[in-house]
Order: structure tokens, then C-alpha cells, then sequence
């Protein structure tokens, strides 16, 4: 091998062990740079006689682009190797299904809750809202709940700051103070409206009826698989001057069988107690099939609403009379969707909600 030989294998092994452009463009400089090897036999030709010159440049020459040659396969390849690097790092699997936009939908309460009023809004109800913190006065004093009744401890709470020493705010334990709140603003503006009856006096003139239902969240002191300490009720109340139980029955029946969309369901209603309904009545259905047939599912307390209540509301009992019940749409809706844990609709779980979309 002569030295022209030499210089060109090791300049080609010189560039074959580059890993980078730059270390590439280093060897470049050992071979062909200002004073790399070729320059330096270029300088090495002066001394020759002339016609060895010749013979000599030729040799130089082809030997300078056999290293210029491998040094351009050495950048192709570096070129190619980075390439082929970015495309592995940057691969798209064109496989993989698209990533979708997730879909919205309203929570299986809320769901219940826009049922039941389109259902008693076709019965001509009105929808009322409510705050979640409440005085005393209307969670318990002005719905016949005096300060030590006994029906106060099963509404042990959540006191909040405000109001009295002993009638501190609460958050409330019913949607029930929502018919003095409503039943009073309706009050006021009929007696407006006909002059009749002062301040302190209790209202015997003429109005439309108060037909309302009121629905929203509540809250007790309560939590295992049937009882969360925010729940939800729904208040409703109709008032007028020939309201009575039969009315009720007719209603809630009627609600019932729409809101489960079937016509065979039994309703029975219970005796039982509340402070502000005298009669009161729990009121139960029954599917005659399914997996529920032949049990009793309590779903409503209900029952005509109180003379105290009815004066509470600024209206005269002797002339004014009706019934109100408080539905659980959060039972509503395990037993329309067959859940069996109530806390699985407060979890916020996606996959157990979006079943419900
Ligand atoms: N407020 C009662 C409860 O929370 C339910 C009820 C409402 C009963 C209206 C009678 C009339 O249990």
C-alpha cells in the first residue's frame, strides 16, 4: 500500500467511526482542512522535478476524492441514521382508534328531578328554588316544629353560622320550608292585589291556587348505602279552597305511573306523623312485576297540610285548605334505574355516570 493508499483508509476509517455531524465535520478537517493531510502533500509536490508533478497531482487528486467521496457517504448515512431515528421517535400508530370528544350528559338526579317537573309541570305545578341554608324558622318553627319538639332530633343537622343562640341557621334538613316561603310570597301578592287584609291579619280573600313543587338538596346527619348527608327532596304543595286528600291521592298516583311509565302501579298510603300535615301519610308503591314485584318501596311523605302551617303562610285556615308531600328523587332514581347503592351517584365516578347519558 503506498501512502496515497494509507492516507484514504484512514481517512475512510476515520469518518466510519463518527456517530455525530460534528464529530464528522472534526475528521473532515484532519484530512482536507487548511492543513489536513492532502493540503499538506500538496505542499510536499514543490520540491518534485515537473514531470513527476504530474504523475504525483493526478495521484493526490484522485486520492482527495475517494476521501471526498467516502466522506459523503459517511454525512448521507449519518443523514439517513438521524432520519430514520426522528421517524421511529415521532411514529404515529395510524391504527389506534381517534380520541373522541367526550360526550356530556346530565347526572340520573338530575335526570329525575327535569322528570318530575315536566310531570307536574303538565299538571299545571310551578318550579320553585330555595336556599340550602335556612333559619329556623322555616326549617322547623313555621312548620309547627317548635324549639324541643321531639320531630327535631331525627333532623339532627349541620348548624352553620348565623341567626340565633337558639335558633341558629342550619342547612336544611327538608325541602318543607319552601311551602311557607312560596305559600307567603304568593300570599302577599294577591293580597296586594285585592286590598284585603292588613299586616298581622290572615289572608281570607280570593286567589288562584298555589300549586308548587320545589325541588333541590338537603341535608341530615346520615350516610351508609340508602343515606348520603346531601341528599335531595322534592317539596310539593297545593293549596286552594277544596283541596283535599283525595286530591293528593289522584296526584301522586297519577305522577307515579308517569314517572315510571306504567299503569299497573300500586300506591298505599300509610299512616304515619309529621308536625306540619294533620293527617300525614308515607306513601309506598309496588310494581306488580319485575324484580321489585310484591314489595312495599317507600318513596313520599305527604299529608294535609296543618292549620298552623296554613296561618304560617299568612292564610285563614277556616277558608284555605290543602296537602304537601316531599318525594326522595334520589330513591326515584335507583328504583327507575335499578341501582342499589346511593352513594354511587355521589362518587363521581365516569364510568358508572355516563351509563346514564
Ligand atoms: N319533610 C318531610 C320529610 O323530610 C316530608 C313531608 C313533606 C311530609 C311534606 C309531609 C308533607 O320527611
Amino acid at each position: 500500500m503506498n501512502d496515497l493508499q494509507t492516507v484514504v483508509a484512514s481517512a475512510q476509517a476515520a469518518f466510519a467511526l463518527a456517530h455525530t455531524p460534528a464529530d464528522l465535520e472534526n475528521a473532515k478537517a484532519q484530512y482536507l482542512g487548511k492543513s489536513g493531510r492532502i493540503t499538506e502533500l500538496m505542499k510536499g509536490m514543490a520540491a518534485l522535478p515537473v514531470d513527476e508533478k504530474k504523475t504525483r497531482g493526478a495521484a493526490i487528486n484522485q486520492a482527495k476524492q475517494a476521501i471526498e467521496a467516502a466522506l459523503n457517504a459517511c454525512r448521507q448515512a449519518l443523514a439517513d441514521a438521524q432520519l430514520q431515528a426522528q421517524l421511529q421517535a415521532e411514529a404515529l400508530d395510524v391504527t389506534l382508534p381517534g380520541r373522541q370528544r367526550g360526550q356530556g350528559g346530565l347526572h340520573p338526579v338530575s335526570l329525575t328531578l327535569e322528570r318530575i317537573g315536566a310531570i307536574f309541570g303538565s299538571m299545571g305545578f310551578d318550579v320553585a328554588q330555595g336556599p340550602e341554608i335556612e333559619s329556623d324558622w322555616f326549617n322547623f318553627t313555621a312548620l309547627n316544629t317548635p324549639e324541643n319538639h321531639p320531630a327535631r332530633s331525627m333532623h339532627d343537622t349541620f348548624y352553620v353560622e348565623g341567626g340565633t343562640e337558639h335558633a341558629p341557621n342550619l342547612l336544611r334538613t327538608h325541602t318543607s320550608p319552601m311551602q311557607i316561603r312560596y305559600a307567603v310570597q304568593h300570599v302577599k301578592k294577591y293580597r296586594a292585589a285585592t286590598q284585603e287584609g292588613g299586616q298581622g291579619t290572615l289572608f281570607s280573600g280570593a286567589m288562584p291556587e298555589i300549586r308548587v313543587i320545589a325541588p333541590g338538596r338537603t341535608y341530615r346527619v346520615d350516610s351508609d348505602a340508602t343515606h348520603s348527608p346531601m341528599f335531595h327532596q322534592c317539596e310539593g304543595l297545593w293549596v286552594g279552597e277544596n283541596v283535599s286528600f283525595k286530591d293528593l291521592k289522584y296526584v301522586f298516583t297519577d305522577f307515579c305511573r308517569t314517572f315510571f311509565e306504567n299503569n299497573e302501579l300500586v300506591l298505599r298510603f300509610r299512616p304515619s306523623f309529621f308536625p306540619f300535615t294533620e293527617p300525614s301519610a308515607e306513601i309506598d308503591i309496588q310494581f306488580p312485576s319485575g324484580p321489585l314485584a310484591g314489595r312495599w318501596l317507600e318513596v313520599a311523605g305527604s299529608g294535609q297540610v296543618h292549620p298552623n302551617v296554613i296561618r304560617n303562610m299568612g292564610l285563614d285556615p277556616e277558608r284555605y285548605i290543602g296537602f304537601a308531600f316531599g318525594m326522595g328523587p334520589d330513591r326515584l332514581t335507583m328504583l327507575r334505574y335499578g341501582v342499589n347503592d346511593l352513594r354511587l351517584f355521589f362518587d363521581g365516578d365516569i364510568r358508572f355516570l355516563s351509563q346514564f347519558r
